[in-house]
């Protein structure tokens, strides 16, 4: 299996008024295609330093980003991406909104069959019906599958999550989740997730990161060995509590407070 994003030994330091602030230290990540990557560390470590170094919107100090097999040196069209607070157009309807990549990525294909591809992932993700509604008559489940159809609609070769459903209550977080497995059973696609909830990285990941705290380097991985048709109810199963476990123990060790439990 190939790796389609190879970070390695990545350094970055930003420039403030107070001398350089180093944010990633020998950063190493590999994720194979078609696999998920959960990112997870203390908060201000560097994680969305590190979705801005594979988009191409920055440039490290140091260290290379591989992204199928090119090094990245310029932003990339073929890389989605969605965050915690999805920007919509609002004089755009959904399904304008969701077709939006393709009039940049694919001018060429015929607005007939943007919109046929857009309708297929509306219809994914359970928004059928919507797609003629304006961005804020959506609740704020909505509006993220919404994007999250946008991000992937014109087939781009990662997706980077920046906490994407950071914003959204439990249950609604639990929904997205499964969307998200059921949208990569459909189209299978490389993903790098970056969030602050260690079960959302169990749930969705093949792997989990944890970075270290600032600055930020590869600190563990841990394989997540569950089956790809998980339920939520997996989570409250023993095999996913050890890994639990051993995420929360090594994000406390990240926060520089290290402590073992029983
Ligand atoms: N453009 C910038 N200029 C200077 N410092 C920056 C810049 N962007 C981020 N930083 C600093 O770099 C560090 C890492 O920032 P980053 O946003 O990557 O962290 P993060 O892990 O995503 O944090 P969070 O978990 O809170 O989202 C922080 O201390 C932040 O203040
Ligand atoms: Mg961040």
């Amino acid at each position: 299996m190939t790796n389609l994003i190879e970070i390695k030994d990545v350094h970055h330091a930003y420039q403030t008024a107070n001398g350089p602030l180093p944010v990633l230290d020998g950063l190493d990540l590999s994720v194979p295609e078609g696999e998920f990557c959960a990112v997870v560390g203390p908060s201000g470590c560097g994680k969305s330093t590190l979705t801005r170094l594979v988009t191409g919107l920055m440039k490290p100090d140091s260290g290379e980003v591989w992204l199928h097999g090119e090094l990245v040196k310029s932003p990339r069209k073929t890389v989605g991406m969605a965050f915690q607070n999805p920007v919509m157009l609002e004089w755009r309807t959904i399904m304008q909104n969701v077709m939006l990549p393709l009039e940049i990525v694919a001018p060429s294909m015929s607005k007939a069959d943007r919109e046929k591809r857009a309708m297929e992932l509306l219809e994914l993700v359970g928004l059928a019906g919507f797609e003629h509604k304006r961005p804020s008559e959506l609740s704020g489940g909505m509006r993220q599958r919404a994007s999250l159809c946008r991000a992937i609609v014109h087939k781009p070769q990662v997706l980077i999550m920046d906490e994407p459903f950071g914003a959204l209550d439990n249950f609604t977080r639990e929904d997205l989740w499964q969307t998200m497995r059921d949208l990569r059973a459909k189209e299978p696609f490389t993903c790098v997730l970056i969030t602050h909830d260690l079960r959302e990285s169990v749930f969705l990941g093949d792997q989990v990161v944890v970075l270290s705290g600032r600055p930020a380097r590869t600190q563990y991985v841990l394989d997540v060995t569950l089956p790809a048709d998980r339920t939520i109810d997996v989570l409250y199963e023993q095999q996913a509590g050890q890994m639990l476990h051993t995420l929360r123990d090594q994000i406390r060790i990240a926060q520089g407070r290290e402590e073992t439990h029983a």
